[in-house]
């Protein structure tokens, strides 16, 4: 818990997502691991964060990058070793930083045990443990479900004649999470880490376990046309059943009931896009503590987009949603908004704003920097996304997945070894942790402050929030003691205050420089303004 407040650890808590891969390379092999990790960790506690969640780093075929898992309860040998894990959880803990670990329930790698046994065994045990059908009459998939990464859904297996259920690739065949046997695995899978010393888990796709028992077609929510990539064609469909099915909650609940004394949070990434549905996952309090909720990775820069997520889900979950503006998944923020000074000055002024919600906002590695995406050298990308749907217009995920840069040494300090798993340009000098830590206006140093500022500004998550309507560029959140003010207009604006007197104690210009607050205020374009009742 952050001093000062009431309620559970994560309370007003800031995390740090660790995309385990590109982090740091301990043994020099070219690819990231746990002891890496525990090497970096004072970076995080001169952050400030308060929680890192590391993505999986179970053994793993990796076609997916580690979303593959072939086995839940150890260490992959490119990553470490479960001695490894203990260590970095004893020296985070040591260092009052929480670990949260990424369990991946939705699917097995095809190599998972439960899966050769379903193959090998038709009439086993294991069969069951995923989704099979028959074909179609015409010999084709059961029905239209489409995978994320391109293609049906389904996969005929040889052997039995039938379909097995997949909405990644192939090689990570679907758990069916309506056999009671799973739900028991996955209770173990849990204890195993809880006992191990984990403070919580980040749940993969937690909005797709429990497919619809009918297998009914979704319905198409826009035609399909020859020049879309596999993610334009997923979003092409309402996925009504083969995602965000009730039951899912019910799962959750079991979860929160399993690990009730343990003071673990759970928090689920949900790919719903209406907010009364994804609030769902955190309504009762007795479900999911917090969703990931990653429509705001598609917002524009605009601000009706920005005013509907956040007046939308801020009354429905107040302390329930962790903001992301970055994670290994999507274009970097900085990128999406237009790279360069301009890309990193938007994405600051919407971190501000997010550290200034409830619930637990998570920077991703090399945000704290103001990271673009990093150039992947020619021929060289490894995404699924990419390799796998050639000639698709869409770009895939290297792009933020490249080496955190450290130094401005060969790969940027990130690893000894010539190699990296993903070659890519390194970063100058002034986008790296050395060329910014000793900086007073650097990135980092900003988002040190801004950290910083959170947890000394209770106010910002346990005061209830209001959003009037306001028909200039201006995103304005009012509560009792703050306020906040963000400008996303190319030119400065000028805000009415509620009765003060106010201070401006937080600009995503320049930090904790405080300025004292009129009636009305001038915000410079692109910045937003936290102020306090003084
Ligand atoms: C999640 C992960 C992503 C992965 C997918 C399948 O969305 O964040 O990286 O490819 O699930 O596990």
């Amino acid at each position: 818990m952050v001093s000062g407040t009431g309620g559970e650890w994560w309370t007003g808590a800031v995390g740090y997502e660790i995309y385990v891969r590109s982090f740091a390379d301990h043994s020099g092999d070219g690819i990231g691991d746990l002891a890496g990790v525990t090497d970096h960790l004072d970076h995080l506690v001169g952050l400030g964060v308060d929680v890192v969640w590391l993505t999986p780093f179970y053994p793993t075929p990796g076609f997916d990058h580690g979303y593959d898992i072939s086995d839940y309860c150890a260490v992959d040998p490119a990553h470490g070793t479960l001695d490894d894990f203990d260590r970095l959880t004893a020296e985070a803990h040591r260092r009052g930083l929480r670990v949260v670990v990424d369990l991946v329930p939705n699917h097995t790698s095809a190599e998972h045990p439960w899966f050769r046994d379903a193959l090998a065994n038709p009439r086993g045990d294991c069969r069951d443990y995923y989704i099979w059908e028959d074909p179609a009459p015409d010999g084709g998939p059961p029905n239209n479900w489409v995978s994320h990464f391109g293609g049906p859904a389904w996969t005929l297996e040889p052997g039995s004649g039938q379909y097995y259920c997949h909405l990644f690739l192939p090689e990570q065949p679907d758990l069916n999470w309506s056999n009671p046997d799973v739900v028991a695995e996955f209770d173990r899978i849990l204890l195993f880490w809880a006992d191990r010393g984990v403070d919580g888990f980040r749940i993969d796709v937690a909005h797709g376990l429990v497919k619809d028992p009918l297998r009914r077609d979704n319905s198409l929510s826009r035609p399909l046309t020859p020049d879309m990539g596999p993610v334009e064609i997923f979003e092409s469909y309402d996925h009504d059943h083969d995602l965000d099915q009730d039951a899912n909650i019910e799962i959750f609940r079991g979860w929160n009931q399993l690990l009730r004394s343990r003071d673990i949070i759970l928090i689920g990434e949900i790919g719903v896009s209406d907010q009364k549905r994804a609030s769902r996952y955190v309504a009762g309090g007795d479900g999911l503590h917090e969703i990931f909720f990653l429509e705001s990775t598609y917002l524009p820069w605009d601000v009706e987009s920005w005013r509907q997520a956040v007046t939308g889900l801020q009354p429905l979950a107040p302390t329930g949603v962790s903001w992301v503006l970055s994670c290994h998944d999507r274009p970097r923020a900085v990128t999406r908004f237009g790279g360069g000074e301009r890309g990193a000055r938007r994405a600051f002024a919407l971190a501000t704003l997010t550290m200034g919600l409830g619930g637990t906002p998570f920077i991703y590695q090399g945000e704290e920097l103001g990271l673009p995406d990093g150039r992947i050298e020619e021929g060289r990308a490894t995404d699924p996304l990419a390799v796998r749907n050639p000639g698709s217009p869409e770009a895939g995920r290297d792009g933020c997945r490249t080496h955190m840069p450290w130094t401005d040494g060969p790969t940027n300090g990130f690893s000894p070894a010539d190699r990296t798993w993903l070659p890519s340009q390194d970063r100058p000098a002034h986008l790296t942790v050395a060329g910014q830590s000793d900086d007073p206006d650097s990135m980092l140093n900003l988002y040190r402050d801004l950290i910083a500022f959170r947890h000394r500004t209770p106010a910002l998550w346990e005061e209830p929030l209001r959003w009037p309507d306001s028909a200039t560029e201006v995103v304005l959140g009012l509560r009792p003691r703050a306020l906040m003010v963000l400008n996303m207009a190319p030119e400065p604006r000028e805000v009415r205050l509620p009765d003060g007197p106010w201070t401006v104690s937080f600009d995503s210009r320049c930090g904790s420089c405080r300025s004292a607050a009129a009636q009305s205020l001038v915000v410079t374009r692109e910045t937003c303004l936290i102020l306090t009742r003084t």
